[in-house]
């Protein structure tokens, strides 16, 4: 084994076509991933950056540790933390928090209280959207109720356990928070010693995380959500797929359920139960009924 310094000066060896090809088989298959040729240097060096740390010499010995057994699925995990891109914010996409408002705001004459809003945010990252929607609902019914909190609850899911652990977390660096209205910070955040504003526990405990891969949707427990944010995630995935979990989330919506898309993610896509929502600034479709 080489001392760490000199590892750290090695440049990544140069993948073959072969590993390449298995790579990029692997990860689309289990992840639904596309890694064409653009990425095959940030391929490389993410792999290598992980087999300089576990001392493993080759890419075909490292491919061997991540398909092994129970301990290959630990070490798959601890890889798809650093192939995904968890790039995020809070209300990153303005108008499709804009609609929310809207949408919720509509639906308030029909609330029940024994039945509180379903939200699920499908690809969460390190909880900005999970937590502007969680803020977008306690926003609408704030006025309305006294216990606004208890009237919603938001899933938030992903595949990396690294970002999910940040979810749980709720503590974002200043630079996090500097496009979040001043108002919504001090109201929903706690400022920490250490600059850090941590998600205040009354809206923390209306999010609940958990690992899900979308290419398994089939399998997930998720039934009659009211809003479904999937935004930023199939960009990543090949047309066809964007199309096979766009029909499985739009069977887990309740009627008259929102499905909000990330803008251009899917063109032509429609399916016989929603109709789409008539604003060209957001992709996003209801469910009839
Ligand atoms: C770019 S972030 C988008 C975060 C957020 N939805 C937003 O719009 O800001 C994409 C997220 O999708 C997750 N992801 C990638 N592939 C996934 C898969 N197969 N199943 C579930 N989540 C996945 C990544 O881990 C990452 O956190």
């Amino acid at each position: 084994m080489q001392p760490t310094g000199v590892w750290a000066l090695t440049p990544p060896a140069e993948i073959s076509e072969a590993e390449f090809r298995d790579w990029q088989r692997l990860l689309e298959q289990r992840a639904g991933m596309v890694l064409g040729e653009q990425q095959r240097r940030f391929l490389q060096n993410s792999l290598s950056a992980r087999m300089r740390e576990l001392s493993v010499g080759d890419y075909a010995s490292y491919y061997r540790c991540v398909t092994d057994g129970p301990r290959g699925a630990v070490e798959w995990s601890h890889l798809l933390d650093r192939l995904t891109v968890q790039e995020t914010s809070f209300f990153r996409h303005p108008p499709s928090f804009e609609l929310l408002c809207r949408y919720l705001q509509g639906r308030l004459a029909e609330r029940s209280p024994a039945r509180p809003w379903a939200f699920w945010s499908v690809g969460c990252a390190s909880g900005e959207e999970p937590y502007s929607l969680a803020i977008t609902a306690m926003e609408v019914l704030r006025g309305e109720t006294a216990n606004a909190a208890e009237r919603f609850g938001v899933t938030a899911t992903d595949i990396s356990l690294n970002a999910l652990e940040k979810v749980r977390q709720g503590l974002y660096p200043p630079r996090r928070l500097e496009r979040l209205d001043e108002a919504l910070r001090d109201r929903y955040f706690s400022a920490q010693a250490d600059g850090h504003f941590r998600v205040l526990p009354s809206l923390a405990e209306r999010v609940c995380s958990a690992r899900l891969n979308v290419l398994d949707l089939a399998k997930a427990p998720m039934s009659g959500m009211d809003i479904i944010f999937c935004q930023n995630l199939l960009i990543y995935f090949r047309r066809w797929r964007r199309r096979e979990i766009l029909n499985r989330l739009a069977e887990r919506l309740a009627p008259g359920g929102l499905l909000v898309i990330g803008v251009g993610e899917v063109v032509g896509w429609q399916h016989p139960d929603l109709q789409p929502v008539a604003d060209p600034q957001v992709l996003a479709f209801t469910r009839k009924g």
